[in-house]
């Protein structure tokens, strides 16, 4: 038998996603993570296991080598800041963009801003490129509120439709940056399980390349 991989996912759109691209590299999970309540689940191939944990954790298992590899928004990564990762493959899936939102456009306002969000980082980091002063509120969720309820002048969240925006409001006013699922991998598995890896991440680009062909 040859290696045993093991890839994080979370639930939703990135497992969904990733179904299709996993199919294509002849991987099918033997249970569904939506009605099943294992967090580690077997595949057709017995030398691979998903996990299934929260989107904002999966850097955090591929870095300690809980996961040889793991698929998470770039928002995430960013967030994250990639330590103990390699980013070989845009999976070109669960597009986004990250965004600055609110009702006004931040610029035209004088007072020290107030910026709630989860991606504190990334937030902080945009803002002293702007050379703006913000204070940052860390939530956890439903970034939408906050303008609306006093606790925050803007937002920065994901968007893709924009509807969540609208239907509370609010209009999208900077871009951070354009948002994709990524293929991660730990470095040491890298080095390791190198040829199995390896196949991996060439089946997965091969899975890609023809969905983005039909998609053109
Ligand atoms: P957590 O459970 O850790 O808080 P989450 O609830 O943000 O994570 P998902 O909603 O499944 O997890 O989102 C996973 C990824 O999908 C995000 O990191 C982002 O890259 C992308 N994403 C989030 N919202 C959208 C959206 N509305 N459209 C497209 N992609 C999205
Ligand atoms: C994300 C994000 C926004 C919304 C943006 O939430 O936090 O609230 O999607 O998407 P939109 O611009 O298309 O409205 P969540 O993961 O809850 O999104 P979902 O309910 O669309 O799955």
């Amino acid at each position: 038998m040859s290696e045993q991989l093991t890839l994080a996912l979370s639930k939703g759109r990135i497992f969904t996603e990733t179904l299709p691209l996993l199919a294509h590299a002849g991987i099918e999970p033997l249970d569904d993570p939506d009605s099943s309540r294992k967090l580690i689940l077997d595949t057709n191939n017995a030398d691979v296991k998903l996990v299934i944990i929260r989107a904002s954790d999966v850097p955090t298992y591929v870095q300690y080598g809980a996961a040889d590899l793991g698929v998470a928004g770039k928002d995430v990564l960013m967030e994250h800041g990639g330590e103990g990762l390699y980013e070989p493959l845009d999976l070109c899936i669960a597009r986004c963009r990250l965004m600055v939102a609110g009702r006004e456009p931040w610029s035209e306002q004088a007072q020290r801003l107030r910026i709630a969000t989860k991606y504190v980082n990334s937030t902080r980091r945009y803002f002293a490129e702007q050379g703006q002063q913000v204070e940052i509120i860390k939530l956890y969720g439903s970034m939408e509120l906050a303008p609306l309820v006093g606790l925050a002048d803007l937002i920065v969240d994901v968007v893709d439709t924009g509807n969540t925006l609208k239907a509370n409001g609010l209009r999208p006013l900077e871009k951070i940056a354009d948002i994709s699922s990524r293929l991660v991998v730990n470095k040491a598995s890298m080095k390791r399980k190198h040829a199995r890896v390896q196949r991996f991440i060439d089946q997965l680009a091969e899975a890609v390349r023809q969905q983005q062909e039909q998609v053109a």
